[in-house]
């Protein structure tokens, strides 16, 4: 069994996506913002971001595969699940859980890219730098941090430890 050491409280994260949702809200009005959520890791993320989010925006999910039940990545990404909504001319904001190697938001730019969206931008609750192999651009990030594997609030390890309200690196 894994132990887990807290890293990210309730109140920190709760504090830091208001501030998110206000500059999203600022920077999106009157545009046609489409907040894409990466599944599965981002469904608690969108779902306290939206809510801070005051402009008018619709919601869609995509999902992509790229870890199996491990902490360290296979290299290939598989989309599993497209968008359903049409994204032409929409203004797309990707909102991921955490960029690791930054693989997953490499070919999620590439795949909006052809598109024709307005504009494509990221959200990432977590930048994790240590693993980086692609420079990948960040819009709007929560927390920088620099090592450790991190579950709770939408993140995983083996598909558990999701339902957690705090964020916690676990030792193995
Ligand atoms: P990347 O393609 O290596 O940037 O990995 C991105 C995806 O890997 C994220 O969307 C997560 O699903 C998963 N991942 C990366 N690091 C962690 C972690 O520390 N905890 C849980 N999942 C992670
Ligand atoms: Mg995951």
């Amino acid at each position: 069994m894994a132990t887990r050491k807290l890293v990210l409280s309730r109140e920190r994260i709760q504090s830091r996506v208001i501030e998110l949702g206000q500059r999203i809200t600022a920077d999106y009005s009157g545009k046609n913002l489409v907040m894409i959520g990466v599944l599965n890791g981002a469904f608690i993320f969108l779902a306290d971001l939206v809510r801070a989010v005051t402009t008018a925006h619709e919601i869609d999910f995509i999902k992509v595969a790229s870890y199996g039940d491990s902490a360290s990545s296979s290299g290939t990404i598989r989309l599993v699940k497209d968008v359903e909504i049409d994204v032409a001319g929409k203004d797309i904001l990707l909102v991921e859980d955490i960029v690791d190697s930054g693989r997953t938001l490499a070919w999620l730019a590439d795949n909006f890219a052809s598109k024709q969206a307005a504009s494509v931008r990221v959200c990432a609750l977590i930048d994790k730098r240590e693993r980086r192999e692609t420079e990948v651009g960040i819009d709007y990030t929560g927390f920088v941090l620099e090592q450790g594997f991190l579950v709770g609030y939408g993140l995983d390890y083996a598909q558990q430890y999701r339902h957690l309200p705090e964020i916690f690196t676990l030792i193995f």
